[in-house]
């Protein structure tokens, strides 16, 4: 290991040996009376918790429709104020936390650009995330390090555990690590997409009994159990995959199908596949949608699919020319691929997608399977709920949904 040459370096090998240890030992410093308090990896959650969340997301999608419903969610937690911390670029992730503060009257600020902050004259980036402690509730914070965030969640504990003034972290996204609120957003997605129920949010809506007795889906059932789930792209580099894949493992008999180049920086890499084999998932690693699995190929025995983008920022020069001889465009979807996809299939994307590569070409964004931008908007909705987990706000919106607006108000989707 190299020898750390700044305080940044050496704050980040402080907590090493926390970093190293196995998720399930982690996991209870990020909670805090049962409840989760910082937000770090998407191995925090449960099926229960997914479960729970995606219900107070609902509430306030559907709270959010009345002027009466959104009077009460602003004035929920005005006593609240956000950091938002983005030192990585960022569109959606940013600006969707930004919306779910807002929706709960929770105040916000922003950093996101060091060379503004006081970064520039030496400080330190623990230094940095204290001075934030001071002044807001909580951190959500997107960085081009990986463990940033859970290192500053240590930081806060360590805080917490002398006396000092300690707010909850929320990872934004953690270099090519983690980025659990995008698993979140996936998960919801895809919960949405499987209860055939939502116009807006499953290609076939109302449809089910139909799709499963007459069109040939027989063995199709509600819910992301017994789903076979595809990802296609940069598999090794992509942490909303990471982060993704490790919470469809919680269901039961879901099979994963990762779509790669055979290319050791765009393939899964070991953590993952340990990780997975650890929770004894079905998983095949290939290298085209034509390959076959139970006989047939791929793209026409996926039950969702996720797109991802190849992140050409992080090629290295020494790459060039064994990324050369790969043929990109199995990787990218056309019409006729979709054509031949499961009539009730969702196609998701983390976005942003590649204009110069074209993984999702426009033609496809009016197929009612397209359900990306459909799953940013669920970004805000998940993100705000939880939000209101984190404040302990989650439970005061669902007695008054629950109590008084669902019996004034009655929206079908
Ligand atoms: N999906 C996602 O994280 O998008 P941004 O990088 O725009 O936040």
């Amino acid at each position: 290991m190299k020898r750390p040459k700044t305080q940044d370096e050496r704050d980040l090998l402080l907590y090493e040996s926390r970093l190293l240890r196995p998720v399930r030992l982690k996991t209870p410093e990020f909670e805090r009376g049962g409840r989760i308090r910082h937000v770090i990896f998407s191995g925090q959650f449960s099926v229960p918790f997914l479960e729970e969340l995606a219900g107070i997301a609902d509430m306030i999608r559907l709270m959010s429709k009345s002027r009466e419903g959104q009077d009460f969610l602003i004035n929920l937690l005005p006593h609240k104020r956000a950091m938002l911390y983005f030192t990585q670029p960022s569109t959606r992730t940013f600006l969707s936390f930004m919306a779910a503060c807002q929706v709960l009257g929770i105040t916000c600020n922003e950093v996101r650009d060091p060379s503004t902050s006081s970064e520039t004259k030496g400080e330190t980036r623990f230094d940095s995330i204290r001075m934030f402690s001071s002044y807001f509730d909580v951190i959500i914070m997107r960085s081009p390090i990986a463990r940033l965030a859970e290192s500053c969640a240590y930081l806060m504990n360590d805080l917490d555990s002398t006396g000092n003034r300690s707010v909850p972290i929320v990872n934004a996204g953690s270099g090519a690590d983690e980025h659990p609120t995008q698993a979140l957003l996936d998960i919801y997605t895809l919960q949405r997409s499987f209860q055939f129920a939502s116009p807006k949010d499953s290609p076939t809506a109302n449809k089910f009994d139909e799709l499963r007795e007459r069109k040939g889906y027989a063995g199709l059932t509600k819910g992301l159990p017994h789903k076979t789930i595809g990802f296609c792209g940069d598999i090794g580099r992509g942490r909303t995959v990471r982060s993704l894949a490790m919470l469809l493992a919680l269901y039961e008999g879901v099979r994963l199908v990762f779509v790669a180049p055979n290319h050791p920086k765009l393939a899964m890499r070991d953590d993952l596949r340990h990780r997975l084999l650890d929770r004894k998932v079905c998983f095949h690693e290939v290298e085209s949608f034509e390959d076959t699995l139970d006989g047939r190929p791929v793209i026409e025995q996926l039950d969702a699919l996720y797109m991802t983008r190849i992140q050409k920022e992080h090629n290295d020069p020494a790459d060039a020319a064994s990324m050369a001889s790969i043929d990109f465009s199995r990787y990218g979807l056309t019409p006729e691929l979709v054509g031949r996809m499961k009539e009730y299939a969702p196609i998701l994307h983390p976005f942003p997608r590649d204009q110069h590569f074209g993984e999702i070409p426009p033609e496809i964004d009016n197929d009612p399977r397209a359900m990306y931008f459909r799953q940013a908007r669920n970004g805000m909705w998940i993100r705000a709920a939880l939000l209101a987990h984190v404040f302990d706000a989650d439970r005061l919106i669902s007695r008054h949904f629950m109590t008084d607006y669902v019996e004034r108000h009655n929206y079908n989707d």
